[in-house]
């Protein structure tokens, strides 16, 4: 638990990485290796490419695992003529129960902007799933000293017309851009500081309510080895990992500092 009783979200994006079959190693293993502790303590959520999820999604049903389904993008959209896209309706009946929304490689690669990440968090909450909205600097940005300009602007165009009811169940990630696959992680103090500005600007748009409730996990060359240190932050209310959550014995080491 984190220090104001929020329960820590920990969520492993797969990326383009694993067939199905290697999915279906991976997610088996992963449950294997986390204990009843693990899922008392934390929401544990694995979010595997669009082609896994069928298949892991029938292993965690039939299996009864803990773990739970996330997707790592979507369309807006229910359905129409989006060749290539994957619509939240889809995601909703396979059972997904978290989708990733403006990650930094759907930003930089894809060209997602503020507006379309707005549309695509409304889309997924229509749908009955939860969002882990993905805010966070470029080195450039940093370097001039406009973390905090950038993250705020990203939060505000997320929570535009957001009730607070609804900002209290969002989880946000910061990700700094440059620690991203880069085996550069933030400091925990970094981390701990823009968290803090996630849940500050959360507040003057929703509420101290909201801003007590929301969830805000850290992303960027996560591993055991630092993550005890970045979930001790106050702030810091779970981890998006990237590389090493694919890997079951590291994330689950991973998962573990979360109790
Ligand atoms: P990483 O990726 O842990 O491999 O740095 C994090 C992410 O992009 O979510």
């Amino acid at each position: 638990m984190s220090g104001a009783g929020r329960r820590p979200v920990v969520s492993g994006n797969w990326k383009m990485h694993l067939n199905h079959f290697e999915a279906l190693q991976l997610v088996q293993k992963l449950s294997y290796n986390l204990t009843d502790a693990d899922f008392d303590a934390a929401d544990v959520t694995v979010h595997p490419p669009f082609t896994d999820l069928r298949t892991v999604q029938t292993a965690i049903d039939s299996d009864k695992m803990k773990v739970q389904l996330g997707a790592q993008t979507c369309h807006f959209a229910d359905k129409g003529a989006f060749t290539g896209e994957v619509s939240p309706a889809m995601l909703a009946k396979l059972h997904v129960q978290w989708v990733i929304v403006g990650h930094s490689e759907r930003r930089q690669l894809f060209g997602e902007t503020d507006s379309l990440v707005r549309r695509k968090l409304q889309a997924v909450l229509d749908h009955g799933m939860k969002p882990i909205v993905c805010v966070g600097e470029t080195l450039e940005e940093r370097e001039l000293g406009a973390t905090a300009t950038k993250v705020e602007g990203q939060v505000r165009a997320a929570l535009e017309g957001c009730s607070p009811e609804v900002v209290a169940g969002l989880v946000f990630a910061y990700e700094p851009i440059w620690a991203i696959g880069t085996g550069r992680t933030a400091t925990p103090d970094d981390a701990q500081t823009t968290c803090a500005l996630v849940r500050r600007v959360v507040g003057d748009l929703a509420g101290a309510g909201a801003a007590d409730a929301v969830r805000v996990q850290y992303g960027g060359s996560v591993k055991a080895s630092n993550a005890s240190e970045l979930l001790s932050q106050p702030d810091v209310d779970g981890l998006l990992v990237g590389g090493a959550s694919l890997d079951a014995d590291e994330y689950a080491a991973i998962v573990a500092a979360a109790r």
